[in-house]
C-alpha cells in the first residue's frame, strides 16, 4: 500500500515537472498605475528573473494573480500605495466578497463561519479524510501594503487553480481559508479568526464584552458585515484533527531571503507574541499655571515607561527579543493642558518565551515603580496575550523542502518573527508556513513590496507541498 502511494506520488510529480509551462513570463513592469506607483515608490529595482524561475514548471497565472493583488488593493481607506483594510469595515465587506467570488470561481466550495472565516474547499477523492488547508488573511493594519496576508490568500486560491489544470485529483479535501482579522487593529486583539478556530473559549466570552475606539460592540460590528450570529462565537471552534495539515503562504516581512537571493524559506517556527495595554492617571490641569513641582504628569509617565520598555528589551542580551510602543495616547490632547491620562499599547516578542515573559514582568515593575515615583495611578495593566511560540511540523516542512526541490528553487529553513494565523492553526493541527522575498523586509508600510516571479515561486512550491500533503 505505502509502496504504491509513493510510486503514484513520484509518477505525480514527475508528470508535474515534465508537463506544465509557464503560462506567464516574470515581468515587472504592469498596465496598472497603482502598481507602477507602488514601483517607483519604494525604488523597488526591476531586475531579470533567476535561472531557476524560468526553469520551472507548475503553470501559475501571474499575471492574473498579480493583477488580483492590485485589484484587492483598491479596497483601502487610505490612498495608494498604502493599504488600511479594517476588521468590518466597508472595505473589508467588499474585499470579502471579493474572495468568495475568485473561490467560486475556482469550482470550490464556499462557506462562512460566524466570526467571517470563509472556507473554500476542494472535495479529494477520499473526503472523509481529514482535508489539507492552507490560506492566511486580508485585513491591513493602518497605512501598510498590499502583500502582507494577501499573497497566502490570493496565492493558495491560485495554487488550487494550478493543480486542477495539471489534472491533479486531491485524495484528502484541499481547503483555503481566509481567516477574520489577523491584524489587532480593530478590537486590539490579533489572530481573532484563527485563535477561536483553535478553540479559545477565553476569547469568545471576551469578545461578548469588547467594543472598538469608537465604543462599536465587536457584535454590532460584525453585524455589519453581515455575520448576526457573533454573539455566540463558540460555533467557530474546531477540534484538534479537523485538518491532516495547515501551511501559509506569506511574504517574509524580514530581508534574509532577498539578502541571499534566496527564493524560498521553509518557517520551522513562529516568535511568541505578547501585548499589553496600560494607563496612567494624573490631575492634569493649566499648561502656564501649575508649576513643575505640583504636577502629577501622566504623558512623562508615558513616556518614561516607553523608554523602559526599550531598556528591558535591550537587557535580554539577545537580538531576538524585540519591544514596539506602537500606540501612546495622551488625553485631552491639547497643547496647552497637562496630560491627564496616557493610554499605551505595547508589542513584546521573542522567540524564547521565558526570555519574553520575563520582559513583561520588568514592563509591568517598572509600571508600578513609575506611578509611585510620579504620583499618577496606574489605573489599567493588562496582558492582553501572551502566546508561546509554535513550531512548525517536521512532516511539513520535508514536504515543503521536496517541492523546493523538485522544482529547483533555492530554499532555506528560518524563523518566523512576525506571527501569523499559522500560530494558531499549529494547536489544532501540523502547521508549516513558506516565505517569498520581499523588498528590504519592508512590511507594515506602503513601501512593502514582493516581485511577481518570486510570489508565483511561492505559489507553486504551495501547490506542490499541497499536493505531496493531500496524498499522504
Ligand atoms: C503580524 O501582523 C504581526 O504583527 O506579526
Ligand atoms: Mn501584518
Ligand atoms: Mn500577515
Amino acid at each position: 500500500m505505502a509502496l504504491t502511494l509513493s510510486s503514484s506520488l513520484i509518477v505525480l510529480l514527475g508528470f508535474f515537472i515534465c508537463n506544465f509551462t509557464l503560462i506567464s513570463s516574470q515581468k515587472n513592469e504592469y498596465d496598472d498605475p497603482t502598481t507602477k506607483t507602488m514601483e517607483e515608490f519604494s525604488g523597488y529595482p526591476v531586475h531579470e528573473p533567476h535561472f531557476q524561475d524560468s526553469f520551472s514548471s507548475l503553470s501559475v497565472d501571474a499575471d492574473n494573480l498579480q493583477k488580483q493583488i492590485d485589484e484587492l488593493s483598491s479596497f483601502s481607506d487610505t490612498p495608494a500605495p498604502s493599504v488600511t483594510r479594517v476588521l468590518y469595515s466597508e472595505k473589508d465587506v467588499l474585499a470579502r466578497r471579493y474572495i468568495k467570488n475568485l473561490m467560486a470561481i475556482s469550482g470550490l466550495s464556499v462557506r462562512e463561519d460566524d466570526v467571517g472565516n470563509i472556507f473554500g474547499r476542494w472535495d479529494g477523492y477520499e473526503p472523509e479524510l481529514p482535508p489539507v488547508s492552507t490560506g492566511s488573511h486580508i485585513d491591513a493594519i493602518p497605512y501598510s501594503g498590499k502583500y502582507d496576508g494577501v499573497v497566502g490568500v490570493l496565492g493558495a486560491i491560485e495554487a488550487i487553480n494550478v493543480l486542477k489544470r495539471s489534472g491533479f485529483k486531491p485524495k484528502r479535501s484541499l481547503e483555503v481559508i481566509m481567516f477574520t482579522s489577523e491584524e489587532p487593529t480593530r478590537f486590539g486583539i490579533s489572530c481573532l479568526g484563527s485563535r477561536l478556530l483553535a478553540g479559545s473559549e477565553e476569547l469568545a466570552e471576551l469578545l461578548k464584552r469588547t467594543a472598538d475606539g469608537q465604543n462599536t460592540s465587536f457584535s454590532d460590528a460584525a453585524r455589519f458585515a453581515g455575520y448576526k450570529n457573533a454573539e455566540d462565537l463558540s460555533s467557530v471552534f474546531l477540534r484538534k484533527g479537523s485538518y491532516s495539515a495547515f501551511i501559509e503562504l506569506h511574504i517574509e516581512q524580514g530581508p534574509i531571503l532577498e539578502e541571499e537571493a534566496t527564493s524560498i524559506g521553509v518557517v520551522t517556527a513562529i516568535a511568541a507574541p505578547a501585548s499589553i495595554k496600560m494607563d496612567f492617571e494624573g490631575n492634569g490641569g493649566h499648561a502656564g499655571a501649575v508649576l513643575m513641582p505640583m504636577r502629577n504628569d501622566a504623558g512623562l509617565a508615558a513616556a518614561e515607561l516607553a523608554l523602559a520598555v526599550e531598556k528591558h528589551v535591550l537587557e535580554s542580551g539577545s537580538i531576538d527579543t524585540v519591544g514596539t510602543v506602537g500606540i501612546l495616547e495622551l488625553h485631552p490632547g491639547a497643547i496647552n493642558s497637562i496630560p491627564s491620562k496616557s493610554h499605551l499599547e505595547i508589542d513584546t516578542r521573542d522567540i524564547n518565551e521565558t526570555r519574553r515573559n520575563i520582559v513583561i514582568e520588568k514592563i509591568h515593575n517598572s509600571a508600578l515603580a513609575i506611578s509611585k515615583n510620579r504620583k499618577v495611578k496606574l489605573s489599567e495593566f493588562k496582558i492582553v496575550n501572551q502566546d508561546p511560540p509554535a513550531l512548525s511540523d517536521d512532516s511539513i516542512i520535508k514536504a515543503a523542502e521536496s517541492a523546493c526541490q523538485e522544482l529547483n528553487l533555492s530554499y532555506k529553513k528560518m524563523i518566523s518573527r512576525a506571527y501569523h494565523d499559522s500560530l494558531f492553526m499549529a494547536r489544532i493541527s501540523p502547521m508549516g508556513m513558506i516565505f517569498i522575498p520581499c523588498y528590504k523586509g519592508y512590511s507594515h508600510k506602503p513601501e512593502e513590496f514582493a516581485a511577481t516571479h518570486d510570489i508565483a515561486n511561492g505559489v507553486r512550491v504551495l501547490a506542490l507541498t499541497l499536493a505531496k500533503l493531500s496524498l499522504t
